[in-house]
């Protein structure tokens, strides 16, 4: 794994004109910030060495590397989901080569159900916490000192300066946002309301399909991490809305805006 980290690692430096500060994984909500990232080049991920190619619809795969105003970036165009087959090796893998490109911040999105009864559709959610019932973990396995210890602390992975820092951006900017904990499973089934009644009852917010392996990896070495949700549909006990891939996509792209506009002063303020 070490060598096909730096094996990447290295054919996207002599790609690029400067090294990245900050990752983006532009998930559901988040393709528009990709539109205003200048000085920009982007490498589809089938010529990446050892990059997994995404395959789901909604999620071109390719990197996309420049400046978000003054801000070096790396953003991934198309995450890789454990649903579609990935192992959590290659779902995560990306995040081991940003870190070994110098980036020191990574910001994530996704769409997300959600739980809390305070949430309605359409509402963003900062994750402050996450509770991960994927049923393979991605640091299983031989632990690689050089990228993160063997028992990393998960006591502070959603870094709080960021969480506070996007909690005033949105108020000056009039955006509502709400906080909470993100489940995340491995779909790609969405869920029964008994599974929403039971994820609700473990202290979950919202769940979604993502994420939280990318997370857990960031914070094994060592990487400082923001991630929001768009709450796409409801899995309130009572209120639990029939949901589609489209209509999540449809419920997403009416908030992106917001989201962008968070996340882009975010990253100037970072
Ligand atoms: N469950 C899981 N993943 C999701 C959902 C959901 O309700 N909505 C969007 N992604």
């Amino acid at each position: 794994m070490l060598k096909k980290i730096k094996e990447t690692a290295s054919y996207l430096q002599s790609k690029m004109q400067y090294m990245p500060k900050v990752g983006i994984v532009l998930g559901t909500g988040l393709g528009e910030l990709a539109t205003q990232i200048t000085e920009c080049q982007e490498i589809p991920y089938q010529e990446i060495p050892n990059f997994p190619v995404s395959t789901v619809e909604g999620h071109s795969g390719k990197l996309i590397i420049g400046k978000l105003g003054e801000t070096r970036v790396l953003a991934m165009q198309g995450r890789f989901h454990f649903y579609e087959g990935y192992s959590m090796k290659e779902v995560t893998f990306p995040v081991r080569v940003m870190k070994e490109l110098g980036v020191e911040t990574l910001l994530l999105s996704n769409a997300a159900g959600g739980m809390n009864p305070d949430f309605k559709i359409g509402e963003l959610m900062i994750i402050k916490d996450h509770i991960n019932l994927f049923p393979e973990h991605p640091l299983r396995g031989e632990n690689y000192d050089e990228l993160g210890t063997r028992f990393p602390d998960m006591s502070k992975a959603y870094d709080a300066t960021l969480r506070e820092k996007a909690k005033k951006i949105a108020a000056r900017n009039g955006i509502c946002v709400k906080e909470g904990v993100y489940v995340g499973t491995q779909g790609p089934t969405f869920e029964t309301p008994a599974e929403y009644g039971f994820f609700a009852a473990i202290g979950g917010d919202a769940v979604g399909m993502s994420t939280v392996p990318e997370v857990i990896v960031a914070v094994h070495a060592g990487i400082r991490v923001f991630a929001m949700s768009i709450i796409t549909d409801l899995g309130v006990p009572g209120k639990v809305t029939e949901v589609s891939h489209k209509e999540v996509q449809e419920a997403a792209n009416k908030v992106q805006p917001l989201m962008t506009a968070i996340m882009k002063e975010l990253i100037a303020e970072i």
